[in-house]
Formats: C-alpha cells, sequence, structure tokens
C-alpha cells in the first residue's frame, strides 16, 4: 500500500525529476528512500526500504525507474541480494551514502561473503556522484589476526565483498565514490557488458584483500576514467575473462593489476583479449602481475 502511494506520487513529480536529473531525462518515475520511509541517519537498519523500493522498481513497466538515495544523509544498509530479471531498465541514483555496518559481529549468521549483491540484474545503472562505504576497518583488522599474523597479504576469507554483481548483463557503475571495502569493492562475477567509469575507489594502503574492481568468469568490461588507491590490486580477474578494457587509470597504492592465477588446476582457464591503455600506475607493488602456474602452458596474451 505505501509502496503504490509512493509510486503515485512520484508518477506526478515525474517533470520535476528530469530538470533534477537531466541524465535521465526519459525517466518517469523516481523513487526516493525516503518515501519509503528509509531514516537515513546512518544508524537504523534501511535495508528493509531498500528492498521495498527495488521490488517496486523491478516489476514498474512504465518505462525507466530511478532508486534516489538523497543526499547528505547516510543510510545504514545490511547484506541483502536484490535479484532480477526487472520488468525494464532502473537506475539507482545514489546522491547520498550507503553505509555497511561496522561490526562483523553484526553479519553473524547472514551470508559473510557479500554485502550489496546484485543477482540476475539486466541494463542496471548506478550513478549518483555519492558514496558506498563498506566501513571495513573491523574486517581489516580480523584478517591479520592468529595464524595470518604474519603473513603480509593476510585476508579474512569470508570477508563481504562490497558491490557485487553476478550473472547480471549490461550492468554501468558511474560516478560513485566505492570506499573502505570490506574486501573487493567492485566485483563482476560471470557477467557480461559490464561498465565502469568515473569511479574513485579508496581504501587505506594498509587493508589487506580490498582490490579495487574485481572480474570473475565475466565478458566484456570496460573500466574508464577510474582513480584506484586501494590496499589491493588495482583491477584483478580471474578464471576465464575475454575482453577486458582499461583506459585511463590511475593506479595506487595497491598491487597495481593482476591477472590469473592461471593454470592452479589442470582445467584451462583463458584470460583473452585484455586490453591497458594509458594508466599512471604509482607506488605499487607491481605494475601489471600475469600469474601462472609452471605445470600449465598459460592461454594468456596481454596486448
Ligand atoms: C573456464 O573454461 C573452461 C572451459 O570451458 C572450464 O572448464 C573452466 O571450468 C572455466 N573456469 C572457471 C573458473 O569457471
Ligand atoms: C607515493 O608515496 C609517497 C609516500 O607515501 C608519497 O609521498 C607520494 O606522493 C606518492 N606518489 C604518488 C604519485 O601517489
Amino acid at each position: 500500500m505505501a509502496t503504490a502511494m509512493a509510486l503515485l506520487r512520484l508518477a506526478v513529480l515525474a517533470g520535476a525529476v528530469a530538470l533534477l536529473l537531466p541524465a535521465v531525462a526519459e525517466a518517469r518515475i523516481l523513487l526516493s528512500l525516503d518515501d519509503f520511509g528509509a531514516v537515513g541517519d546512518g544508524i537504523a537498519d534501511d535495508t528493509q526500504v531498500l528492498v521495498d523500493a527495488w521490488t517496486a522498481a523491478c516489476a514498474s513497466t512504465n518505462g525507466h525507474v530511478v532508486i534516489h538515495v538523497p543526499a547528505g544523509r547516510s543510510y545504514q544498509i545490511w547484506p541483502v541480494t536484490l535479484a532480477g530479471p526487472c520488468r525494464d531498465e532502473i537506475m539507482i541514483f545514489v546522491s547520498g551514502n550507503i553505509i555497511a555496518p561496522d561490526s562483523p559481529e553484526d553479519w553473524e549468521r547472514r551470508d559473510g561473503g557479500k554485502w550489496l549483491h546484485f543477482f540476475q540484474v539486466q541494463d542496471l545503472t548506478v550513478s549518483g556522484g555519492g558514496v558506498i562505504d563498506g566501513r571495513g576497518q573491523e574486517w581489516w583488522a580480523q584478517a591479520c589476526k592468529g595464524r595470518h599474523r604474519n603473513d603480509k597479504h593476510c585476508t579474512a576469507p569470508d570477508a563481504p565483498k562490497a558491490l557485487h554483481f553476478e550473472e547480471c548483463h549490461g550492468v554501468r557503475v558511474q560516478g560513485v565514490t566505492l570506499q573502505n571495502g570490506q574486501q573487493h569493492h567492485l566485483t563482476f562475477t560471470r557477467c557480461s557488458n559490464a561498465r565502469a567509469s568515473f569511479l574513485r575507489v579508496a581504501s587505506p594502503e594498509s587493508s589487506p584483500g580490498t582490490d579495487g574492481i574485481h572480474l570473475v568468469n565475466s565478458i566484456s568490461v570496460h573500466v574508464n576514467d577510474v582513480h584506484i588507491a586501494t590496499g589491493g590490486a588495482c583491477v584483478s580477474m580471474v578464471g576465464n575473462c575475454t575482453d577486458v578494457r582499461l583506459r585511463y587509470v590511475s593506479c595506487g597504492p595497491g598491487n597495481g593489476i593482476s591477472i590469473g592465477s592461471i593454470g592452479e588446476t589442470p582445467v584451462a582457464d583463458r584470460l583473452e583479449k585484455i586490453e591497458v591503455d594509458t594508466m599512471f600506475i604509482a607506488n605499487t607493488s607491481n605494475g601489471l602481475l600475469i600469474k601462472t602456474w609452471q605445470r600449465m602452458a598459460a592461454a594468456t596474451r596481454a596486448r
């Protein structure tokens, strides 16, 4: 009922939306988290509100839908999976802050490997100039305790991937800041036609395993105009990846660009058509690293 009312109200506001967001002038529906009852104080759990907005957007047949995360506020979102397929294109316009719960204890009995997880979604754009903050500090501290204490590359194996797209097609992530990832900041797993541009990705140099962009078994991933400074690799890719293009990427501090491991298992993984063009790499442990295992012939071509 609340959802239907919000839809009605926002359909009336559609003219104003086009003025506010020129890039989405064709948008016909704006779903603001606040209209769905979000608190946005950085303390309250606004997860259900995001799920409700997603459900409404995903079911909408009225053309392009924008889910708006208003500016000047912080919405605390717990681990969540937002699944497709949806009826039409969706944009999530992040003006404000999306933040994770800060204590790993808060994640008990939830899926530890994921925070903002999109599954089987098509034609989704995440945009808007706001901040997605994984607040990973306690995860990093945990990673290097116990038997991993002296391991330079200690990572918490179950630390969540911050923004994770799985089996998605036509996803665009642009113009947002991704920071303090518990682990990788932006991950594409079994995705095709993904675009990441005009991003700022930032975590402390000392944060373990915080790759900027991580690709697994993905096809056609183009990254451009991105600034990445983290504790992990700037961009890493594993499994079978084809047509990966990096252009105008500034990288460092961190571990540079990482391709592979290749040949770790007897099954051949293929990393093909990897194009790296116009990079600024500084203060990294490696520039571009291709990791191979001795027993297999590498199937990589870097050009
Ligand atoms: C890569 O592709 C090969 C051949 O299709 C397959 O056997 C292998 O499992 C794939 N690798 C991964 C990590 O899925
Ligand atoms: C590299 O790191 C040093 C020491 O932290 C810093 O002074 C310098 O500005 C960095 N260079 C770049 C290009 O980021």
